[in-house]
């Protein structure tokens, strides 16, 4: 990859160090002129927001090997999540596993299925990850669903998918993943790694606006979802007696997309699918494993698990003064997130060796 021809394509780039996917990917100039393009079309009546919408469900698929008609379009990643929590047959002793490091957007649709009496399983996540012996333990064959994020959103901790759906599935329950840390930072596939639902938005690294959302629902699975609320873009053929339900994920769908942040995330998609997905995930490692060892020879607290195999594109560390440290760095043309375990720093394929350089320099100046 050509580092300093894909900086051209992004503006931001030039004004700052900008190591904050994690928080908000920075607008691409083909995500720019894929917005500005469909608001033409809007002008000259023909805008197409359905067949664009479709677009980019195909190409969020191709991103993470799934076939279109096992994708619909949702908001966001709480949607997506939702109406899978929402649409699961609970029985009378389900329960559903958690943990405790999720962002709340996986945590709170489960949380509310206690009120249909589900029992809510809560794992303690131990050095910024969840072992795989505690999902084990936690597990039963009343266990209707794991649901766990890909890449957790404060360590960075990235899931084993394959070993969880194995262990999911040998009860019987289900494996749904929130997605959004991961999907176009990481090779994503969830085919190889048996997923049974994957959730994502597309305003962190699917570099697109916010708005736009997509959920994978496991081909086998989707004749048997019957959706608790849907809307008329789930329905086929429109019978009053009996509204008939597509025969796709699109069964999950309410009504008329965001088509300007569909537009624009599959723009940005598609920047992913062209650099290649390996090559996206070889160089987000690269960074991060400079972050990693950058700060851990300066001897901060890191939050992030250091084990190779764990690693992601999200690195945390706490620090005295974290917001000062945040606010330096701002000053220095470096923007990274302030989180509550302290600073939150993700470097994506545009950004440069030398931003990680100068970010290392900056703590350690702040640090003596
Ligand atoms: C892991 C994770 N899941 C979900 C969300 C929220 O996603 P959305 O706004 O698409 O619902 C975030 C936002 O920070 C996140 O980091």
């Amino acid at each position: 990859m050509n580092v300093q021809e894909v900086r051209e394509k992004f503006p931001m780039t030039k004004k700052y160090a900008y190591l904050n996917v994690a928080n908000h990917g920075p607008p691409s100039l083909p995500v720019q002129d894929a917005v500005r393009g469909f608001l033409d079309d809007w002008d000259n009546l023909s805008r197409h927001g359905d067949k664009r919408t479709e677009e980019a469900c195909v190409s969020f698929g191709k991103l993470i090997n799934a076939r279109p008609h096992e994708v619909c379009a949702q908001p966001n990643t709480s949607a997506g999540l939702t109406a899978v929590a929402e649409t699961l047959k609970w029985r009378r002793g389900s329960n559903v596993v958690i943990n405790d490091l999720e962002n709340s957007a996986n945590q709170v649709p489960w949380l509310s299925q206690r009120r249909r009496g589900v029992d809510v399983r809560i794992i303690s996540g131990v050095d910024g990850a969840v072992r795989v012996e505690d999902v084990e333990e936690a597990m039963d064959d009343n266990t209707v669903a794991l649901s766990i994020s890909h890449v957790q959103w404060l360590t960075g901790a990235r899931s084993d998918l394959r070993t969880l759906a194995s262990i999911a599935h040998d009860h019987g329950a289900l494996l749904v993943v929130d997605g959004i840390q991961a999907a176009g930072s990481l090779a994503v596939d969830v085919k190889r790694d048996d997923v049974d639902f994957y959730a994502c938005g597309s305003y962190k690294w699917l570099l697109g606006p916010s708005g736009a959302g997509f959920l994978y629902v496991r081909e086998e699975l989707i004749d048997d979802l019957e959706p608790s609320f849907y809307g008329y873009r789930a329905v086929g053929k429109l019978d009053l007696d009996k509204p008939k339900l597509k025969e796709t994920a699109k069964k999950m769908e309410l009504g008329e997309p965001a088509y300007l942040s569909f537009v624009g995330t599959k723009a940005g998609v598609d920047m992913f699918l062209e650099l290649g997905p390996g090559a996206i995930e070889e160089r987000v490692l690269k960074l991060s494993g400079m972050l990693h060892d950058g700060l851990a020879e300066l001897g901060v607290d890191l939050m992030s698990p250091s084990d190779e195999g764990l690693r992601s594109g999200v690195v945390s560390f706490s620090i005295d003064d974290a917001a000062k440290l945040r606010d330096q760095l701002r000053a220095a043309g470096i923007v990274v997130s302030l989180r509550p375990i302290g600073i939150r720093v993700s470097a994506d394929f545009y950004n440069t060796e030398e931003e990680v350089e100068r970010l290392l320099e900056h703590v350690g100046a702040f640090l003596s």
